[in-house]
C-alpha cells in the first residue's frame, strides 16, 4: 500500500531527499516546484519503505490505508497528480517529469578560513539560511532577532490549529543550540543595532526580516473603527508581543482576500473555542473566542473561483470542518459556469452548496458558516463612527460590522538598506544587495510561498554570498 502526503506539507522537499525510488514530485529541480500547492506521491512508483514519513518535519505523509477520514481524499489528490501528468501517447516512459535546467552545487575551497556572518531574523528563511551555512561550510553565525521569542511566523503566524505544522520548529531551533552560533533575541536591528554596526562586525549580514506589515486596500472608509488589518488578527491569535485584543462582537465578519491567511481567520473565528483549547492559542484570544458573536464570516474575493488564491489543501480542510457549514454565494451565473467547468482549482468547490444570500439581511440563524462570494472587489467601507457595511462590485452592500483586510502582507524599510517602496522589498540580485549584504525570504520575494519555498531562496542566498567570498569581495 503506497504512502500519500496530506494537507500539512509546506513544500520543503525533504522527502524528495530521503526517497529511494524518486517518486515524490515536483522535487525543486522541475518547474512545477515553484507553484505547486504541495508535493505527490506516485503511488504506482511508492515502494512503501516509509522513509518519507520518517523524515517529513510536519508530519503529513501516511500510508494510505491508514489515512483518517479527514485525509483520506488525499490518496486521490496525490494519484491524481501523476494522472494530470500522464505522458503523450508516443512517449511511454513510466512516471514522467518536465525536467528543469541542471543545478551545479557550489565548490569552496577546503583551506577556506570561517566567515563571521549575521542572519537577522529567525523566521524560516533566515534559519534555512543559518541550516546552510553551518552545515555545508564552517562560518560562525549570530543569529539575530526583535522579538523574545524565536520562529518569525512558524511561532506567531502559522495558526494554531495547524499543530503538525509548527512542528517544523522543532527543526529549526535544534540549530539554536549548535557550538558555531549565538542567539541573540530581543535586539532589534535599525533600533538596538545599525546595519552598519553589524556589517562593520561580520564578514557577511543576511537580512531575513520577513513582511511585517499589512498592504493596504486603498479604498474610502480603511480606516474606520471595525476595520482591522488581517496581520492584527494573526498577531492576536498566536500571542504576538504587539497585538491587541480584536472586538468580536459583530455576527458577520468580511474578510477581504481569499489567500491561506484569509482562510486562516476564517477559520480561527468559527472553530468551537474548545476544539482550539489544547492548541497553542493565546490564552487572551481563546477567552474572548469563549464570548464571541460571531456567526459568519464572508470570504470576498474580486476574482473567480478558478483564480482564487488559497491552496487546495486549505480549502479541503475549510470544508471538511464538522461544525462550520460552507456555501458559495450563487449571486453570478459566471461561478457555477467556472466550477461546473471544472478547472482544477474550481472543482474543488463542487460538492460545496450554493446559495443566494440576502446580505442587507443579519446572517441566518443556526450554527456557524462561512460564505465564499467570488467576483466581487471592495470598494468602500460605509459607516460613521463604525463600520456598518461593505460596499462591493455592481453596488452591493453587505451589511457586517467588522471587516478584516487580508489582502496580504508587506516588507517594511529597514534604516541603512536600500528598499523599493513599490514591492516592499530589498532590491538585489541572487540575493545579495551589494558584496556583504544579502537578502533572503519575504524580504528578498515579496509576501508569498510557503514555509518550504524559502528553503531554495536560502541556497541561492548563500551561494551569492560564498561567491562574494570566494572572489574575495567581501571586506575581511
Ligand atoms: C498568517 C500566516 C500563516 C502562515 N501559515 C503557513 C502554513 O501553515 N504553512 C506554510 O507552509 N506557510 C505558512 N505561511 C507562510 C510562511 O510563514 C512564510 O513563508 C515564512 O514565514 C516567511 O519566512 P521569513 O523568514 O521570510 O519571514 P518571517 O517568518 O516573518 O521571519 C522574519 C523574522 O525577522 C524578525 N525581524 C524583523 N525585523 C527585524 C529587525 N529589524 N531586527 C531583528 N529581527 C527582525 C522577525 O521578528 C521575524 O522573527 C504563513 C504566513 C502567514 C502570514
Ligand atoms: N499553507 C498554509 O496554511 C498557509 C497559511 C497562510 C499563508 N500561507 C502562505 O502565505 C502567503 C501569503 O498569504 P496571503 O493570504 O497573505 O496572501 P495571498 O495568497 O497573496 O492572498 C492575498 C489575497 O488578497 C487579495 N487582494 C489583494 N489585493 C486586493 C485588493 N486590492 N482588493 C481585493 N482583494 C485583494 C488577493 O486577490 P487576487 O488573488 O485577486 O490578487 C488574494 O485573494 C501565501 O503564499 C500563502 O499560501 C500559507
Ligand atoms: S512537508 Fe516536506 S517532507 Fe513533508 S511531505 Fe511536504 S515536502 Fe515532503
Ligand atoms: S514510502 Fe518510500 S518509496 Fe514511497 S514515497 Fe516514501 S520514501 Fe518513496
Amino acid at each position: 500500500m503506497p504512502y500519500a502526503i496530506t494537507q500539512t506539507c509546506c513544500n520543503d522537499a525533504t522527502c524528495v531527499k530521503v526517497c529511494p525510488v524518486n517518486c515524490i514530485h515536483p522535487t525543486p529541480d522541475e518547474p512545477d516546484f515553484g507553484t505547486t500547492d504541495m508535493l505527490y506521491i506516485d503511488p504506482a512508483t511508492c515502494i512503501d519503505c516509509g522513509a518519507c514519513a520518517d523524515a517529513c518535519p510536519v508530519d503529513a505523509i501516511f500510508p494510505v490505508e491508514r489515512l483518517t477520514k479527514q485525509l483520506r481524499p488525499y490518496a486521490e489528490v496525490n494519484a491524481a497528480y501523476y494522472a494530470d501528468q500522464a505522458p503523450p501517447q508516443q512517449d511511454p516512459t513510466p512516471n514522467f517529469h518536465r525536467w528543469g535546467p541542471p543545478v551545479f552545487h557550489r565548490d569552496i575551497p577546503s583551506d577556506f578560513a570561517p566567515l563571521d556572518v549575521a542572519v537577522v531574523g529567525t523566521g524560516p528563511a533566515g534559519m534555512y539560511a543559518v541550516e546552510d551555512l553551518l552545515l555545508h561550510t564552517n562560518s560562525r553565525v549570530t543569529l539575530i532577532d526583535r522579538l523574545p521569542v524565536a520562529g518569525g511566523l512558524v511561532r506567531y503566524g502559522v495558526a494554531p490549529d495547524h499543530p503538525s505544522t509548527k512542528k517544523i520548529g522543532e527543526t529549526f531551533s535544534r540549530f539554536h543550540a549548535h557550538p558555531r552560533l549565538r542567539l541573540r533575541l530581543g535586539v532589534e536591528v535599525g533600533k538596538d543595532v545599525t546595519a552598519d554596526e553589524l556589517a562593520a562586525k561580520h564578514d557577511a549580514v543576511i537580512y531575513a526580516v520577513g513582511a511585517s506589515s499589512a498592504r493596504s486596500l486603498g479604498i474610502p472608509g480603511e480606516d474606520l473603527p471595525g476595520s482591522v488589518a488581517a496581520t492584527e488578527v494573526v498577531a492576536w491569535y498566536n500571542g504576538h508581543p504587539d497585538a491587541g485584543a480584536v472586538d468580536l462582537s459583530a455576527e458577520r465578519v468580511v474578510v477581504v482576500g481569499n489567500g491561506n491567511v484569509a482562510l486562516d481567520v476564517a477559520r480561527i473565528l468559527t472553530a468551537d473555542p474548545e476544539a482550539l483549547a489544547g492548541t497553542t492559542i493565546a490564552p487572551a484570544a481563546l477567552a474572548q473566542l469563549r464570548s464571541s458573536k460571531v456567526r459568519e464570516v464572508v470570504l470576498l474575493a474580486r476574482r473567480g473561483p478558478d483564480s482564487a488564491a488559497y491552496t487546495a489543501p486549505e480549502l479541503l480542510a475549510l470544508a471538511q470542518q464538522d461544525d462550520v457549514d460552507l456555501v458559495v454565494d450563487d449571486h453570478d451565473p459566471r461561478v457555477a459556469e467556472a466550477i461546473a467547468a471544472a478547472s482544477a482549482k474550481a472543482a474543488l468547490l463542487q460538492g460545496v452548496p450554493r446559495e443566494a444570500v440576502d446580505w442587507s439581511a443579519p446572517p441566518r440563524h443556526g450554527g456557524r458558516r462561512i460564505v465564499l462570494r467570488f467576483n466581487s472587489a471592495p470598494q468602500e467601507i460605509l459607516g460613521d463612527t463604525q463600520v456598518r457595511a461593505l460596499r462591493v462590485t455592481g453596488d452591493v452592500e453587505i451589511a457586517a460590522g467588522r471587516v478584516i483586510r487580508a489582502v496580504g502582507y508587506r516588507g517594511t524599510e529597514l534604516p541603512g538598506l536600500p528598499f523599493d517602496a513599490g514591492t516592499g522589498t530589498i532590491p538585489h540580485e541572487g540575493g545579495r544587495v551589494r558584496p556583504g549584504t544579502y537578502v533572503v525570504g519575504w524580504i528578498k520575494r515579496g509576501p508569498s510561498g510557503g514555509i518550504g519555498a524559502n528553503r531554495t531562496c536560502a541556497q541561492e542566498t548563500v551561494g551569492s554570498l560564498l561567491e562574494d567570498a570566494v572572489a574575495g569581495r567581501l571586506a575581511r
